[in-house]
């Protein structure tokens, strides 16, 4: 050991408060995003100055000392992954890691078309992909500045790359796009796809609408569904927070994500990791870690580091408390600061 390192960490794995293994981590590599959803931004942002965010080479060393802490599932998430230059080359480092299973990318495939092959060689497994609807006009209302055709060819681009599994997430707002969940299935279906419905959660300050006015629960879109297919509960899940269909006769399933009517917490397997360093214990609650004054003041010893991330498990909330309650405390913490 050299004098005045700290001891190597011993510790192998991550467990929290309430006795939750914490193997999974998002990664947000970039607050920036090229879309505006209507239910993640408004529409004038302030992005995090250059300055301020961790490197490449500093986002693959988080990775790699959440790695050796027990994680064997990453995702990177953004703001949108894809705007960040060297995203293909930080996905194979982090892919290289031994001991990590699985590295997966959340996106809105605007940029993907032109991706698709470099992050799937790059390592990178599974990918999902928000999609909020088939209507150019609409989909530009709702993304502000998406372009659906570059959307679908980004789809196409990631079907052709050869992924393990690609799943669509939409979320669903009354009056917006909840008359397009039969249309949004069937795409998915045919394209071997699967698709998640996610419940609009209460993050950041958002100028374009009443979030409880808009409210649809997922148990409303699965009664819908029935109607059209039949529905088996799926046995092979990822883990994460969507609840999976299986469709008779089709290899896409239909997800449920569920903050709202279905509180998964007490299985929560996840931190985050925002791009200024920032571990967020609980995507619903505030309680953080600083780490990137760990990773500049110990630049060769990544035992601090360790050691803050082992404690942090201390201060990981049991669960979030999103709520329809216009009175009720609301997050300012917009959605591209954590990914998701
Ligand atoms: P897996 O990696 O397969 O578990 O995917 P995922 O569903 O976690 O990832 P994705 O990035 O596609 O996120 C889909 C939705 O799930 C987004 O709206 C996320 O904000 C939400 N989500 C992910 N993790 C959590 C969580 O721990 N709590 C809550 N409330 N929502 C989450
Ligand atoms: N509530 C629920 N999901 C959201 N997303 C972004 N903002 C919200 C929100 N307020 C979704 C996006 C993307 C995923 C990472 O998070 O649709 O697919
Ligand atoms: Fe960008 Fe994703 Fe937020 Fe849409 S939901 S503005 S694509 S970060």
């Amino acid at each position: 050991m050299t004098y005045g390192m700290t001891q190597p960490v011993q510790q192998r794995e991550l467990i929290d408060g309430f006795n939750r293994r914490v193997d999974y981590v998002r990664l947000s590599v970039t607050d920036r995003c090229d879309f505006r959803c209507v239910y993640c931004m408004a529409e004038e942002m302030t992005f995090l100055p250059r300055a301020d965010i961790l490197s490449l080479e500093e986002l693959h060393r988080v990775a790699r000392v959440f790695v050796s802490l027990g994680v064997t599932r990453i995702r990177l998430t953004g703001g949108e992954p894809l705007v960040r230059p060297g995203i293909e080359k930080l996905a194979a480092w982090i892919a290289a890691e031994p001991g990590l299973e699985e590295l997966t990318l959340t996106t809105n495939a605007g940029r993907l078309a032109s991706k698709a092959t470099a992050l799937r060689a790059a390592g990178v497994k599974r990918l999902n992909i928000s999609l909020d609807s088939l209507d150019e006009t609409r989909f530009r209302a709702l993304t502000r500045t998406g372009n659906l055709a570059d959307v679908l060819a980004g789809i196409q681009a990631a079907r052709e790359a050869g992924f393990e599994r690609i799943r669509l997430n939409s979320v669903i707002m009354r009056g917006r796009n909840d008359d397009e969940v039969l249309a949004l299935t069937a795409f998915a279906l045919e394209n071997g796809l699967d698709i998640a419905f996610i419940e609009e959660m209460p993050l950041g300050a958002i100028d374009d609408h009443n979030r409880a006015e808009m409210f649809v629960s997922s148990e409303e879109l699965r009664d819908t569904l029935a109607q059209r297919y039949t529905l088996l509960p799926a046995t092979d899940g990822t883990a994460g927070p969507s609840r999976y269909w299986r469709v008779a006769g089709e290899s896409g399933r239909i997800g449920f994500i569920s903050p709202h009517s279905h509180n998964f917490c007490h299985l929560c397997n996840r931190v985050r990791v925002t791009v200024e360093g920032r571990l967020l214990l609980c995507l619903g609650n505030e309680h953080s870690v600083d780490l990137k004054p760990l990773l500049r003041e110990h630049p060769e010893d990544d035992a601090p580091l360790a050691q803050a991330i082992i404690a942090a498990m201390d201060i990981k909330p049991e669960r979030h408390h999103f709520s329809h309650d216009d009175n009720a405390e609301q997050l300012v913490r917009f959605m591209n600061m954590t990914g998701g």
